[in-house]
């Protein structure tokens, strides 16, 4: 294999693990950003965020003397001639479409002072359309620039899962790359830099700018229908006795469906899942095809009513919120992640406490990125803690320190033997052998 040379402009959770994972491969890699105390952590080898494996990754790649990080564009483009884009695709403020002010930013910043030849993969999630606009871009900023530098953008989709970020990029299920139709160099290269998961029998796609684009989005909307499918399903459950996580079970054995992504719950959050699926409804209608996805906004509303599910039950169970001390088990988005953008477990905790409930909450990682969205809730400093004279304890975020949770020693700890195990995680046998009134989602207990 030989070892390449390339930059990763923007270190948030793909960059910085993209750029990391280059390096472990065996490539130098210089990582850019814009935010100045985010590049001094990552030279200090200091993730800014969880990912478990990552901080070994990156401290062992600094050390080699493979990963440098920088805020500098200069540096960036005279350091290498294959540039990976990661910065943030966020959804506009007032609009379902996503921003894409970010990526054309990096084009702006970078290409002026490119020379010579060089490719642009787009890994960031944009809309379709995105990479041919930012060809255009580049093409119109290189000529201003003077330089004769000629730059093809290509796009290189990620499909990497928070919490499991580093496996699944040095190990990637699939590589997709999308480019031009003619004169692309992006294969030859882009086979050169996955040589090592391609040796693997990796699948590789390579197509279409618009397909690669397309395949992301796509695939990202197909789980949030899953899960919202079996959430839907979940609704009637309740309603009739029946039992979801049976169901789950029953229906998951058809291998056409699939036992994954059909557990029934809070629903999904998080950076990609809900902004991506809106993201893709407002192009389809950009583009005309306004009808076709709108079943996306079912998908979307699905998600969202069982968070106000949650918080029916909660007053349900306690007849009233206000006053009422609730423990709200989890911050981030998911387990194994501290990431709580767009958290179900924590907009569950934000409503409660605007209900008026006494709301503590506890999460494994998650808590310095939770007050700094919800600086007004109640933060425990330990499980334990968490869990002391609560009236109801909410389990929001599938974590396995929660899952383990010994049911004897909490009802120790709690005022009320009370739990909504909003997840559907919990072994329920032990828990109401050890005295507990549990309530679900999508079953009766
Ligand atoms: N997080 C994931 O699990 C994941 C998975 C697949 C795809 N994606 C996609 O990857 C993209 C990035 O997501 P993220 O979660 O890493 O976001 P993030 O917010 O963690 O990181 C984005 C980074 O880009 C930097 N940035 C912004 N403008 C810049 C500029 N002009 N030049 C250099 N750096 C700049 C920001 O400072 C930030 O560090 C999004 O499009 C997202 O949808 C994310």
């Amino acid at each position: 294999m030989s070892r390449m040379r390339m930059t990763v402009i923007g270190t948030g959770y793909l960059g910085a693990t993209h750029a990391a994972c280059m390096a472990e491969l065996g490539h130098e890699v210089l990582g850019i950003d814009v935010d100045q105390a985010k590049i001094d952590a990552l030279k200090d080898g200091k993730v800014p965020f969880y990912e478990p494996g990552l901080p070994e990754v990156l401290e062992r790649n600094i050390e080699s003397g493979r990963l440098g990080f920088t805020t500098d564009y200069e540096e960036a483009a005279a350091f290498a001639n294959v540039h990976f884009i990661g910065v943030g695709t966020p959804q506009q403020r007032g609009s379902y479409a996503a921003d894409t002010t970010y990526v054309e930013a990096a084009i702006d910043s970078l290409v002026p002072h490119l020379e010579g030849q060089h490719l642009i993969l787009g890994k960031s999630t944009v809309p379709v359309g995105t990479a041919r606009a930012l060809q255009e871009r580049a093409d119109a900023v290189a000529a201003q620039a003077g330089k004769g530098a000629r730059v093809e953008i290509a796009w290189n989709p990620e499909f990497l899962r928070e919490g499991y970020a580093v496996k699944d990029t040095i190990e990637p299920d699939r590589i997709v790359l999308g480019t031009r139709e003619e004169n692309s160099r992006a294969e030859e290269i882009v086979r050169e830099i996955y040589a090592t998961p391609l040796s693997h029998d990796t699948p590789f796609i390579v197509t279409d700018l618009q397909t690669a684009e397309l395949v992301k989005v796509s695939a990202n909307a197909f789980l949030a229908t899953k899960i919202s499918f079996i959430n839907a399903v979940s609704e009637v459950c309740e309603i009739v006795g029946a039992d979801v996580t049976q169901l789950a079970d029953a229906i998951g054995h058809d291998d056409r469906i699939g036992r994954k992504f059909l557990g029934a719950g809070l629903g999904f959050g998080g950076g990609c899942l809900p902004k991506d699926i809106r993201a893709f409804m407002a192009r389809a209608g950009e583009v005309g095809a306004d009808q076709a996805l709108t079943f996306l906004r079912e998908v979307d509303a699905i998600n969202m009513r069982r968070r106000q599910r949650v918080i029916d039950l909660s007053r349900e169970v306690l007849g009233s919120l206000i006053g009422r001390r609730i423990t709200v088990l989890g911050a981030a988005f998911k387990p194994n992640s501290d990431d709580v953008r767009d958290s179900p477990a924590l907009a569950v905790a934000g409503q409660l406490n605007l209900a008026g409930a006494a709301v503590r909450v506890y999460d494994p990682q998650g808590m310095d990125n939770a007050r700094k969205v919800f600086p007004t809730l109640d933060y425990a400093s330990s499980l334990d803690d968490a869990l002391t004279d609560a009236e109801l304890v909410i389990l929001a975020t599938e974590w396995d320190e929660f899952k383990q949770l010994d049911p004897e020693h909490a009802g120790e700890l709690v005022a009320k033997k009370t739990l909504i195990d909003a997840r559907n995680v919990l072994p329920v046998d032990a828990w109401k052998a050890a005295g507990w009134e549990l309530h679900a989602l999508g079953r009766s207990l």
